[in-house]
Parts: structure tokens; sequence; C-alpha cells
């Protein structure tokens, strides 16, 4: 995954700057090219004469050579480089790096750098917890510089807390996730139904179910990591995605979500319906609380809500890929086939609530995937995979069933 791949290091001066040479190891083995880029500071913790053999290029640490008077160009480096790793990042790099104060070479490495960043912070822990380091980290992070936490431990004043580098093992695991990550979405458009419906009886009473909303914002997790553009219309839950990229929009009933699940699956190229829509609503909502006094017995009167995978799908293009979720408790594959067929779905995600740790509520899930030519039984699996699973098989599905229109094409 590493192999061949060009990786600044930025080393600050830190204690920690000396578990940086393990680290610029691990790269080198991985089969890294890497180009150390030093603050002046980090000189005073550990030399570049350690570090040039182990990378096996030339430290960079100003911006010119004092004795050719040869420019480093730290606009070549943003250009060769693949990802930039700051490690150990002290609070005064953070803060210049937050606030744009390009003073030596490695912030002006990071204010050109058009790829990808991440910084392991390492410093005492008030240093650390101050709301000073807290608002640059969140700056960062939200400029989209990747935070590798520091971690609790015995810190350099021998005070215990967090503010330890995280381990270069750590840090190498990062790195491999950072390359392994598919962007096979890129330039996609990808809109969910997620969550439950509410349906409301009076001004302070619903009919709901026990949906989190967990396995739908899994998958628009999953498909925003690997570069789609992400939109969700989602039911009343708890817990929203972490990543910022992907746009909710909030509803409340079924009549609603239907409304906007219109609007934004005609302009998706893959839709995936994985809320629990209540089937049925109150024919009427009361104006008022209903009280208590009022009568002894008390029916409310249901009508039938609309099937939201059925009426959007019949508006389904060429091109488009749409995905339901099945929910049955027996003769499961059966009844989805009959929902794939009577949907126009391409795709069906079958779970089990006679499955332990499927359904709602719950971390994980056991689905069948079924398409009109096959059935994929996984095994029980945490949501996240269980949506990288889905994701695969969609892209799956898109790759075959563009073969087929392209033997068409040929044939003709
Ligand atoms: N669905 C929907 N609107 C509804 C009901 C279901 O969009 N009113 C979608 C769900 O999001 C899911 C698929 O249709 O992707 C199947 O949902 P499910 O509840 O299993 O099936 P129903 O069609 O409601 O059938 P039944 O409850 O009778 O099994």
């Amino acid at each position: 995954m590493i192999k061949g791949k060009h990786i600044v290091l930025g080393i600050t001066g830190g204690i920690a700057a000396y578990k940086s040479a393990i680290l610029l190891r691990l790269l080198i083995k991985s089969g890294a090219e890497v180009q150390v880029v030093m603050t002046p500071a980090a000189k005073e913790f550990i030399t570049p004469v350690t570090l040039s053999p182990l990378s096996g290029k030339p430290v960079v640490s100003d911006f010119f050579a004092a004795n050719t008077g040869e420019w480093h160009s730290h606009v070549d480096l943003g250009l060769w480089a693949d990802l930039m790793v700051i490690a150990p990042c002290t609070a005064s790099t953070l803060g210049k790096m937050a606030n744009g104060i390009a003073d030596n070479m490695l912030v002006t490495t990071y204010l050109s750098a058009k790829e990808h960043v991440m910084v392991a912070p390492a410093m005492d822990l008030d240093m650390y917890a101050s709301p000073s380091t807290q608002r640059n980290l969140a700056t960062l992070a939200a400029d989209g510089v990747e935070i590798i936490e520091a971690a609790e431990g015995e810190l350099a004043s021998h005070l215990v807390g967090k503010g330890r580098m995280a381990e270069p093992e750590e840090i190498l695991k990062r790195v491999e996730a950072f390359f392994a990550r598919k962007e096979d979405m890129k330039g996609m458009k990808v809109a969910l139904t997620v969550g439950p419906t509410y349906e409301k009886i009076d001004p302070v009473r619903f009919i709901g179910n026990y949906s989190s909303g967990k396995m739908g914002f899994a998958i628009a997790e999953e498909c925003a990591a690997r570069g789609a553009e992400v939109v969700a219309v989602s039911g009343p839950v708890n817990a929203y995605p972490e990543n910022p990229s992907i746009r909710i929009i909030k509803v409340e009933s079924a009549l609603e979500m239907e409304a906007a699940a219109k609007e934004e699956f005609k302009k998706a190229d893959v839709g995936i319906f994985t809320a629990a829509v209540a089937d049925y609503r109150p024919e009427v909502c009361a104006d008022q609380k209903i009280k208590r006094e009022a009568t002894d017995e008390m029916t409310i009167r249901l009508v039938k809500n609309p099937d939201i995978a059925l009426n959007v799908s019949k508006e389904k293009e060429k091109g488009q890929t749409f995905v339901g979720f099945a929910l049955e408790t027996q003769d499961g594959e059966a009844n989805a086939q009959k929902k794939l067929e009577k949907k126009n779905l391409d795709m069906v995600v079958l779970n089990s609530l006679a499955d332990k740790g499927a359904g709602f509520r719950t971390d994980t899930n056991k689905v069948t995937i079924i398409t009109r030519d096959r059935n994929v039984a996984f095994p029980l699996k945490s949501k996240r995979e269980v949506a990288a699973d889905i994701v695969d098989m969609i892209m799956t599905h898109r790759a075959a069933a563009d073969g087929v229109a392209d033997e068409k094409n040929t044939a003709k």
C-alpha cells in the first residue's frame, strides 16, 4: 500500500522527536520515499545526521542551503508528496499551522501542501489541554488535517496524562489506512433515507420505532470516505455521522421523508433506502394534547403511509442504482426477492431479526445481499464493515451493468 508513495515527514522540537527516527525507519521499510523536513528547534532534539542516512535523502530545514545557496522549494515538495505527516507536532507548530504563520520551512511546506496532512501532537498535559491548543486542533481538523490524538502516559515532565505522541507503529497504521482508502466513488452522488419516522398522534405523542439510523449512517460514512457526495434524508435519531461533508436533511414523518427523498434521489447515481418507515400514520393528529380523563378506551384510526422506496423507484432512470433493505422474521430470501421486483430495486439487503446481533440498536449486523442473479450471505460484522460490503457490492453491480451496456453498444 505504501510502496513507492512519497511522504514528507515533518519533525518539530519536542522530546518525542527521537521517536521520529523509528517512524522514518518503519516508513522506509514499508517501501515509501520519505523527505524529512525539520524545524530549527527540532535539530536541538535529533540531528539531521541521524535522519538523512535513514531516509537516504538530505534533510531539509532551511529555505536555502547556506554553503551553495541552493533554494529548497516548499512548492515543489508539496507537488511531490502524496502525504505529509508531522510527528511530533508541538503546540507552537500547531498554532502556526492554524494561523498561517510561515516563519520556517516546515510550516511553509504545510501551507503549500496539496496532499493530505496528518499531525501527531506531543506536549505536556497542561499544554495539550489548554484552550488555545484545543482551539488550534479544532481549527486544523476543520481545515481537513487528520489529527492523530496524543496518548495517555508518563510525559517528559514525569507528570502522567494526555500528551504523549502516538507510538510510531500506531502512526504507521494511520498512514497505511490512508493509502488503503478507496476513492472509487469520486464524482458520484449518493442519496439515502435513514432512521425511523415519527407519526404524530397529538402535539406530544407519536408512533415510532426503534431504528437508530446507525446502519444508514455507516453506509453514508463509507460512501463519503470513498469520495462520493452524500445526502441523507434522516428521521429523528440521536447520533449523526462525524464526516462534516455529509449533508443531512432532517424530517419527521413519512410524508416529509417522501417529499425530500423524491427531490434528492432523482439527482443521485446511487439511492439507498435504509429508513424504517412507519407503514401507517394516525388519520388525524389532534390539535391539543389528548386528555386522559376524556375516555376509558381510545382507538386511533390509522391510514397507510406511502411506500417511499416504491414511489421514488418508479422514477428511476438508466444509470441509477437503487438499493433497499428488508427486515424479515420468516422466509427472508423469498420475501426480499419479492421486494426487489415490486419496488424496482437493483439490490436488497436482507437482515433477519432471528439472527443475534442483527437489526435495530446494535453495533453489529448480519446480512444477505440479494440481486437479480445472486444471493451473498455475510457473517456477523460491525455495521461499518457491513457498510463496506454493501458499497463493494453496489460498485461491482454497477461495473457489471456498465459492461453489459458496453457489450450492447458494440453489438449495434
Ligand atoms: N420502505 C419505504 N417506505 C415504506 C416502507 C418501506 O421506503 N413505507 C423501504 C425501506 O426503507 C426498505 C424497504 O422499503 O428499504 C423494505 O422495507 P420493509 O419494512 O422490510 O418492507 P415493507 O415494504 O414495509 O413490507 P413489510 O413491512 O410488509 O415486510
